[in-house]
């Protein structure tokens, strides 16, 4: 019978248990314990946020599945045995989540809404026009499984909407700009800036001053990506400058958002604490357990990572 080890620390596993108990009964669900000497061995693991190091001597691993679907801070702390694929978590109700966040925050920004809960703590009724949808621009960095559902869903609703990618996508309704070289032309041409971008060598810290100088005055940032991709002293500043007028925050480089950060009281700042979208136990093992019946009946893994590239 398939064994799959539990590696992840702080997470309770009830509700994991239960999941692939329910998707798939006949699969032993070995949660890690602390200070064990040895891994017993295990076909699967599911891992978050491991021990640096872990899996190194787990046997017979035939696939390494996380329990998020960025995965560079699991690629930071563990080096995979050879050959064994790591698999990033797609699941429809992680999307869902994410569409929401992106949905409800472009919205919000293209229609100002800040402004009116300033002004309700005034008691002034003020009324502005917003301007028109299909003029506002809207920017996605990353148009991968979460970009690319953003991006349809904010397309659907009328906005002007591009995505930029490393590699050309085709998503109709989407302005498709790739590779450093358009970067430029996609930043000068977005008013609200949204990142979904993961966190790699190649996108660590590619919203600098120069990136958000290229901004149109006056734009909005929505960064649900990776805390990293931002650097966080140049928004400061181009807060400060106004080309950014207001930003909506859901990772950083450091979390949880350390006490007396700037950005925790900056007027302009709307921080959440990394909840664009969360894992779900229930739905997640159902996406694991699909990956594994079909490895198990001889077919390819989907959404497995390149490690080189780092996603
Ligand atoms: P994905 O399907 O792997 O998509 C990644 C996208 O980024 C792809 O379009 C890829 O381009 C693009 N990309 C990667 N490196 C690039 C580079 N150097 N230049 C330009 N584009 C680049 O990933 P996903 O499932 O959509 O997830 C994206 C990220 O969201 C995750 O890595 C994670 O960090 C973050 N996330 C955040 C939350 C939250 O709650 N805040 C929740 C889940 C995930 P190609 O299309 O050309 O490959
Ligand atoms: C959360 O940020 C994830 O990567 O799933």
């Amino acid at each position: 019978l398939p064994r799959l080890l539990f590696l992840c620390p702080g997470v309770d596993p009830g509700r994991w248990r239960r999941g692939f108990a329910r998707h798939m009964p006949e699969l032993e669900f070995v949660p890690a314990t602390a200070g064990e000497a040895e891994t017993p061995p295990c076909d699967y693991a599911l891992v978050w946020r491991p021990p640096a190091g872990a899996l190194q001597d787990v046997p017979d691993l035939r696939a390494v599945f996380s329990l998020g679907a960025g995965v560079d801070d699991l690629l930071r702390r563990v080096r995979l045995p050879a050959g064994v694929p790591l698999v990033r978590l797609v699941d429809p109700a992680l999307t869902e989540l994410m569409v929401e966040y992106v949905v409800h925050w472009v919205i919000h920004h293209h229609r100002d809404f800040a402004r009116y809960a300033a002004w309700q703590r005034e008691e002034r009724w003020r009324q502005v026009w917003p301007g028109q949808t299909s003029e506002r621009r809207v920017g996605i960095m990353g148009l991968g499984e979460l970009g690319g559902a953003a991006a349809r869903a904010v397309a659907a609703l009328g906005f002007d909407t591009a995505g930029w990618s490393r590699t050309p996508r085709r998503i109709p309704g989407v302005r498709s700009f790739h590779g450093p070289g358009e970067l430029p032309s996609f930043l000068a041409r977005t008013d609200i800036l949204v990142c979904l971008l993961p966190l790699t060598a190649g996108t660590e810290r590619l919203l600098d001053a120069r990136a958000l100088g290229l901004l149109p005055e006056g734009a909005r940032l929505v960064n649900a990506g990776r805390g990293g991709v931002l650097v966080e002293e140049d928004l400061l500043d181009a807060l400060e400058s106004g080309r950014i007028a207001a930003a909506t925050l859901d990772v950083f480089r450091e979390e949880p958002l350390p006490p007396g950060h700037p950005f925790w009281r900056h007027p302009r700042v709307q921080v959440t604490p990394h909840v664009a979208s969360l894992t779900n136990a229930d739905t997640a093992t159902a996406a694991i357990v699909a990956n594994i019946r079909r490895l198990e009946s001889g077919e390819a893994l989907t959404h497995v990572v390149d490690v080189e590239r780092g996603y």
